[in-house]
């Protein structure tokens, strides 16, 4: 039977997978009160449809840091997709791109940068700021080679949050044969090296974003800004968007889900940087609350490994295609004939105001 929803797919999933997998994938930070959080927080919210408006089929196509794209779903960065699937981001990469989404490659796939290229879809790679700049430039410069149209730079760990249910696990490392590719330094006729862990660095500051903006001309989203004041303070640095993100819940706990947090943001920057929202986005309804409080787009994490577990390529493609639907779905009954449409007067707010 073919999973009707993400939720269904998640289910097929967990029986799928090998418990300490499974929980590498679904887990949070300590009490798990984020990740609950993320999901929670759209239930929460209703939406109060127009009627008669005759706006016709809902357009799903879009651009984002100069990429165009057929709906504003975003693949999030995600490690470790081999786990999921012997093909791994080979597989992610070809179902994105058959489906016109943007795949963030994360840092840490099990794939190298330029064989995930080879699948041809639009490309955002994920980098942790290394403390090693060397390190750092060497990679931007691959993966500008490989054709990746824009970097997010991951800002919400300064250190590596803690994940009981890996601790418990006794989940340390990758099994032997996979490795993070891309912290493989490549020698001078290609080859690759041995892997580097990724370094995650609490003397992190805006000067080190500063010096990324000189390094590449490339697009530039941070990841995991949810301050307004940080909102703000990246208009300073030539950032081109920022993913309103928590991580999913794998980071810092008891931080508010991003939807809560979307509206300050917004009202912060204004026009002036795309937003992206990711955590909890399950359904087509979920996408559409996120734009009506001033998202650009959506990202999702888990539910594609989900996808990736139960069916590989074709597992991905359904991910997308459930999505699709039922973004078109939402916007047809909200009165909405794009994303665009989609304005705080749809919401309905019973226990909190935005
Ligand atoms: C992540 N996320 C993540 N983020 C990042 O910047 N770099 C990374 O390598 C990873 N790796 C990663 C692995 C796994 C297993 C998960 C579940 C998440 C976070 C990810 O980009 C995104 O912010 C969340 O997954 C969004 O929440 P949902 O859609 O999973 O609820």
């Amino acid at each position: 039977m073919k999973a009707l929803s993400l939720r269904e797919l998640e289910a097929a999933a967990r029986a799928l997978l090998e418990p300490g997998i499974h929980d590498l994938f679904a887990g949070g930070s300590e009490d798990e009160v984020s990740l609950r959080a993320n999901e929670d927080a759209f239930a929460r919210v209703g939406l109060v449809p127009r009627v008669l408006r005759g706006r016709g089929a809902p357009r799903l196509d879009t651009e984002l840091l100069g990429c165009r794209a057929s709906l504003p779903i975003v693949l999030a960065p995600t490690a470790f997709h081999r786990l999921a699937h012997p093909e791994g981001e080979r597989a992610t990469a070809r179902a994105a791109a058959a489906a016109g989404a943007i795949f963030t490659v994360s840092m840490a796939s099990t794939t190298a940068i330029e064989d995930i290229a080879q699948a041809g879809g639009p490309l955002w790679f994920q980098l942790y700021l290394q403390p090693d700049r060397g390190f750092t430039e060497a990679l931007v410069r691959r993966v500008e080679a490989a054709g990746c149209k824009a970097l997010v730079v991951t800002v919400d760990s300064p250190v590596f949050g803690r994940r009981e249910r890996d601790l418990r696990n006794g989940f340390m490392d990758l099994p032997p044969g996979l490795c993070c590719e891309n912290m493989r330094p490549l020698g001078p006729d290609g080859e690759r090296g041995p892997a580097r862990s990724i370094a995650f660095s609490p003397t992190l500051s805006w000067a080190d974003v500063d010096w990324l903006r000189e390094l590449t001309s490339l697009p530039i989203a941070l990841k995991g800004v949810l301050h307004p004041e940080d909102a703000k303070r990246s208009l300073d640095s030539g950032v081109d968007a920022l993913f309103v993100s928590n991580h999913g819940g794998r980071q810092l706990d008891t931080v508010p889900a991003p939807l809560e947090l979307l509206a300050p943001i917004a009202d912060a920057v204004g026009d002036r940087l795309p937003l992206v929202l990711d955590g909890g986005v399950r359904r087509g309804t979920d996408a559409l609350k996120a734009f009506a409080l001033g998202a650009r787009a959506v990202a999702i994490g888990r539910p594609v490994l989900w996808g990736l577990a139960v069916g590989g390529e074709a597992g991905v493609a359904h991910v997308l295609s459930l999505l699709r639907s039922e973004l078109e779905r939402a916007l047809a009954l909200c009165g909405c004939g794009s994303a665009d449409d989609a304005s705080p007067e749809l919401l309905h707010f019973s226990r909190w105001e935005p």
